[in-house]
């Protein structure tokens, strides 16, 4: 069956929350095993019971993706109990917003070391493993911010574009060992995160809705598809792309 997942191995990143949490929650649908991964152990614990009430296995390893020790023992942890890993979903992303003049050189120092370091961490953590299985898919949350310049997020926009292009030079020099890289990018999504903003500065909201062709925010859940469909042998064929899941964001013109 293309779309299915029954026996694979998925690590999320940025699983407590958000997109990460959705994707996790969707790929254990799917029939895989899922290592959830973030800061905050009691809320992967809530996870991980929402997944093993599908049938299959959750395994929760706190992580800072800022830190390559935390990353390897993820990988260590995930090959000790499952013997393999089938999919890597690079999620965990921060911002801090401000203008490019004012930007301050530890927040743009946190943005890059969590959106374009950690995915680079996890993806060569998770690649070496996945080179002596000669194969896997690995899957970048990119953002709109990756091609299109979103005002005050210079290093989120500077990290995403970076993860554009990690996301081909990995499928490039990955390909011979069976392995895909593909990425993910969304545009504005209704996160905790982006929901806050969305409550509280209505004004802002309405323009990013009036700036979306669909004419609304995204939910988590309709990001699912686009990680299956790249986790899954329905994109065999497929690497190097990053698929836009933006409500037509970046198709706009004028
Ligand atoms: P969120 O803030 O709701 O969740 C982020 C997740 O990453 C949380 O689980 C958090 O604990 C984890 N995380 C943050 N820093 C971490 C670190 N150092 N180590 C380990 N885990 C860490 O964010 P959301 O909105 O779900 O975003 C997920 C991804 O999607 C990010 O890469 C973001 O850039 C991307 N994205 C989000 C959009 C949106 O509108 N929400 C739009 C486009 C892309």
């Amino acid at each position: 069956m293309l779309f299915d997942l029954t026996g694979k191995v998925s690590i999320v990143t940025g699983a407590s929350k958000g997109i990460g949490k959705a994707i996790a929650v969707g790929l254990a649908e799917a029939g895989s095993h899922v290592v959830l991964c973030s800061r905050t152990k009691v809320e992967l614990d809530e996870v991980a019971k929402e997944i093993e009430q599908k049938g299959v296995e959750a395994l929760v390893i706190p992580c800072d993706v800022s830190n390559p020790k935390d990353i390897q023992n993820v990988v260590d942890e995930a090959v000790k109990k499952f013997h393999q890993i089938d999919v890597l979903i690079n999620n965990a992303g921060i911002t801090a917003k401000r203008p490019a003049e004012e930007y301050d050189l530890n927040d743009w120092n946190k943005v890059i070391g969590v959106n374009l370091t950690g995915v680079f961490l996890f993806a060569q953590a998770v690649g070496r493993q996945m080179i002596k299985q000669k194969k896997g898919t690995i899957i970048n949350v990119s953002s709109v911010g990756g091609e299109t310049a979103l005002t005050g997020s210079i290093a989120y926009c500077a990290s995403k574009g970076g993860v554009n292009m990690l996301t081909k030079v990995l499928a490039v020099e990955w390909a011979p060992h069976g392995i895909r890289v593909n990425g993910i990018a969304p545009a504005y999504i209704e996160t905790p995160l982006v929901k806050a903003i969305k409550d509280q500065r209505t004004e802002f909201a309405q323009k990013v809705e009036a700036r979306t062709p669909l004419n609304r925010l995204g939910m988590p859940d309709e990001l699912i598809g686009s990680a299956i469909f790249l986790a899954s042998d329905a994109s065999s064929y497929i690497t190097g792309e990053t698929l836009k899941a933006d409500g037509g964001w970046t198709a706009l013109g004028l």
